[in-house]
């Protein structure tokens, strides 16, 4: 049997509806959208509706809508077009020390062009202080990027707050919104965004496919030059079976996301529930209030992370830290939050989604309780 998978921010499996949208474009429509001819009228015509829908979705016009290969590509494409083309006004960025690395990396590579990044510290949430982005914008900070919520421990960034300090000093807004669409709200006018990067692979659609929102009058240097695709922003015959994918799995959360939202939050409230019951000194990581509802990142003092997932046999989750033989290798987000290196150590992340069932927590939890129960055991002999 498989195990149970509470990896949902790790990935998603392709909703039935999603595929189902997609099915006639990998069997029957297989045109290239930029032929004048019916076949490419009839991917373009499906390209259009999968912008509208994400528009829709987001709150925005479908010509600030373009289509990339995934998150990675978006937070590229938005950090690095803005320090491109904007590089005449200043060159410096400030960004959070809890990003993926699909940020900071661009933020280090920048660093090798010459760009200044300020790389701000968190609270024992992993919360920015906006106070603190307000200290550290200069007249040269071209660009804020800080996430809406994080893939390890699900707290949301106060976005609306810190997007209105960057405008009054006259910077642009990035978030990478990668884990928060279709879990909480996510409306550009709402949180005041100028660049919002989305993965597809995170909200059952397709691997290898996402978006990037682009607010009109926003700048960006290229990453992908060629012919005019994507109303000039990005070259490349577009992924038409992908695309339509996306377009659809965004629909759905346009449509149902209250619903998916209080799943999630059932799901996972039950697991943290059933957890704290059995095992009184958990640690919940992350903000009690400000979380997505599907994440769960919990430590469990003094035992190791990837020895605990190993004799979880029949659960598919992630760990927040390996134990090598001479150190212990914690995740930059749970170091940069300052989690005691003896919480820190036995941290996983069960994350929750749209397929998760009552059963399958009740039977996580039996499991969980009685592999940590065990560890303890093992560690007291071992004394
Ligand atoms: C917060 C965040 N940003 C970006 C990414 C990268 O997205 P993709 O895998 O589509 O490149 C991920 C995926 O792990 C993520 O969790």
């Amino acid at each position: 049997m498989s195990p149970i998978y509470l990896d949902y921010n790790a990935t998603t499996p392709i909703d039935p509806q999603v595929a189902e949208a997609m099915l006639p474009y990998l069997h029957q429509h297989f045109g290239n959208p930029s032929s004048s001819h019916a076949y490419g009228q009839t991917t373009a015509d499906a390209v259009d509706r999968a912008r509208d829908q994400l528009a829709g979705m987001l709150g925005c016009d479908a010509e600030e809508v373009i289509f990339t290969s995934g998150g990675t590509e978006s937070n590229n494409h938005a950090i690095k077009g803005v320090s491109g083309a904007y590089r005449q006004r200043g060159n410096h960025i400030i960004t959070s020390s809890v990003e993926h690395p699909a940020v900071l990396e661009v933020c280090r590579w920048l660093e090798t062009q010459g760009l200044r990044v300020t790389y701000l510290p968190v609270d024992s949430f992993g919360a920015v202080d906006p106070p603190q982005v307000e200290a550290a914008l200069t007249p040269e900070t071209v660009l804020v990027s800080i996430m809406h919520a994080n893939n390890e421990v699900g707290t949301i960034q106060p976005l609306r707050e810190i997007a209105a300090i960057a405008h009054h000093h006259g910077a642009l807004m990035h978030t990478d919104a990668a884990q928060s669409v279709g879990k909480i709200p996510v409306n550009v006018d709402d949180l005041d965004v100028d660049l919002l990067s989305i993965a597809g692979h995170k909200l059952y659609a397709p691997k290898g496919i996402g978006a990037l929102y682009i607010r009109k009058g926003v700048r960006l240097e290229k990453l992908m030059h060629g012919a005019g695709h994507e109303m000039g922003w990005r070259a490349g015959t577009e992924n038409v079976l992908h695309t339509v994918g996306l377009g659809q799995a965004c629909q759905m959360i346009h449509e149902n996301l209250p619903a998916y939202g209080s799943h999630l939050a059932r799901m996972r409230d039950r697991l943290e529930k059933g957890l704290s019951q059995h095992i009184p000194d958990l640690w919940i990581n992350g903000d009690p209030e400000n979380r997505l509802p599907n994440t769960c990142s919990v430590s469990f003092e003094n035992l190791e992370a990837n020895t605990l997932l190993s004799q979880l046999e029949g659960l598919a989750a992630s760990a927040g830290a390996a134990c090598h033989a001479d150190r212990v290798e914690v995740s930059s987000v749970l170091a940069a939050m300052a989690l005691p290196l003896h919480y820190a150590m036995g941290t996983l992340r069960f994350s929750v989604g749209r397929f998760t069932t009552q059963e399958e927590i009740d039977q996580a939890v039996v499991e969980i309780v009685r592999v940590v129960a065990r560890q303890k055991q093992a560690q007291e002999v071992g004394d």
